[in-house]
């Protein structure tokens, strides 16, 4: 038990790891990009769900419609960098940053967290940016 959370500890401590993109689909799935589709991804990404005020609610309200732009959160109007790897060489490249806004993101759009079938198709879709 001491010893499980001392690698627990460990792993807070270490400095975030640059994965790559390949390594990224098989924490998702054990065949890699080839169980994922961007065409489901895109869908995925503009599906609308409507909050309990009625209100629209989809990946692109934070985002936006170009992701080689910045975005800008609806509620606290802060910038959002752009989305895509070509505007942000950083994106899609840390494992614990992906993980935390999948879960965030959503939870607030969809009202529940992502399967990582879904994970897997949504970066295929936004890897091409
Ligand atoms: C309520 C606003 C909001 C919505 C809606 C939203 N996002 Fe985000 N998203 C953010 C913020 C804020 C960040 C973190 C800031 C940053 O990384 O620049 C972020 C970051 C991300 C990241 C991190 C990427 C990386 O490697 O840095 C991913 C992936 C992501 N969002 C996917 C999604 C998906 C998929 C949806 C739709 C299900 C979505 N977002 C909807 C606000 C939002």
């Amino acid at each position: 038990m001491k010893k499980l959370f001392t690698i627990a500890l460990l792993a807070l401590a270490l400095p975030a790891q640059a994965i790559t993109l390949d390594e990224l689909y098989k924490i998702y799935s054990p065949s890699g990009e080839a169980a994922f589709s961007a065409e489901r991804g895109k869908q995925l990404w503009f599906e609308d769900h409507l909050d309990e005020d009625g209100k629209v609610r989809n990946c692109t309200v934070c985002h936006g419609k170009d992701l080689t732009r910045a975005g800008e959160h609806i509620k606290t109007k802060k910038v959002i960098d752009p989305l895509a790897q070509s505007a942000n060489s950083e994106r899609f490249t840390e494992l614990k940053q992906i993980e935390k806004w999948f879960k965030r993101n959503c939870k607030w759009t969809y009202g529940r967290e992502c399967t990582d079938q879904e994970k897997g198709d949504l970066i295929k879709y936004l890897i091409q940016f």
